[in-house]
């Protein structure tokens, strides 16, 4: 080629280049021939892949007990309380709650009543025992001559449950969530410090004493966060089955009796 080219015109040339272009070819032929397969293995190497990224430390667990007994353990009062537990974020309840339900009555009460979890008409409310269980709760109560609303201590009730936020379709509150809600609860009779605190029902019994079995621990004084407590059935359970009223007359009346007994 160099030879044959050594002989041709300027126009020659120049139109046998162009042809060459037209058909593709794009690079001079050099004067040395070129081992592709070389130049492939010499080619500089491509880039090394960008290094993993360093393993970004998984945000650790949140442990919602821990979280739950550091808030309720700043709480200094009731308010404050209410306001850590209604900020607390770790509660699946929380999410499908139309209200956060603290308490209801006096805090000055020497009786404390301690119940499962709102159903429909608290969460709608935002107060715990309003349904038909809470009238049921509030007659039984007047019984004894104690009442949410009264103003004197010595015949007055404070009401609050061991769930602030519904369940569900009303189910039970499983161990975890009771465990989670336990350090307010703990905190919440703490600073109410009444003489004595009713267990209504499995849940609080399962809180408290951890144990359940309601119709076996009812009607027996026991100890809860350092309190004398009556474990108590359920106004929900005396609506369903009346003849347990009997019972927890029996019971209430004890309670008059302890409290007539307590300094
Ligand atoms: N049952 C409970 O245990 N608490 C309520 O507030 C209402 C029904």
């Amino acid at each position: 080629m160099q030879t044959a080219l050594a002989h041709m015109d300027f126009h020659a040339a120049k139109a046998l280049l162009d042809w060459q272009i037209e058909l593709g070819a794009d690079e001079p032929i050099g004067e040395a021939p070129v081992n592709r397969y070389e130049i492939a293995a010499e080619a500089p190497k491509p880039s090394a892949p960008a290094a993993p990224e360093a393993p970004v430390a998984a945000e650790p667990e949140a442990d919602p007990v821990a979280a739950a007994t550091e808030a309720a353990a700043r709480a200094g009062s009731l308010e404050e309380l209410a306001a850590a537990q209604a900020a607390f974020e770790l509660c699946e309840l929380k999410k499908g709650a139309r209200n956060f339900v603290f308490a209801d009555g006096n805090p000055e009460a020497r009786v404390m009543i301690l119940g499962e979890a709102p159903g429909r008409d608290e969460d709608m409310e935002g107060r715990p025992f309003v349904g038909r269980a809470g009238q049921l709760l509030d007659r039984m109560f007047a019984a004894i001559g104690l009442a949410r609303t009264a103003h004197h201590a010595d015949e007055a009730l404070y009401i609050t449950n061991v769930m602030p936020w519904r369940p569900p379709q009303n189910r039970d509150p499983d161990p975890a969530e009771i465990a989670m809600m336990l350090p307010f609860v703990k905190r919440h009779v703490e600073l109410v410090n009444p003489d004595i605190l009713v267990l209504m029902g499995n849940t609080p019994c399962a809180a408290a004493l951890g144990k359940r079995g309601i119709l076996r621990l009812r009607g027996s004084w026991t100890e809860a966060f350092g309190r004398p407590a009556m474990p108590m059935t359920h106004p929900a359970y005396l609506l369903r089955t009346p003849a347990a009223k009997r019972e927890a007359w029996a019971d209430l009346l004890d309670i008059k009796a302890r409290l007539g007994e307590l300094p």
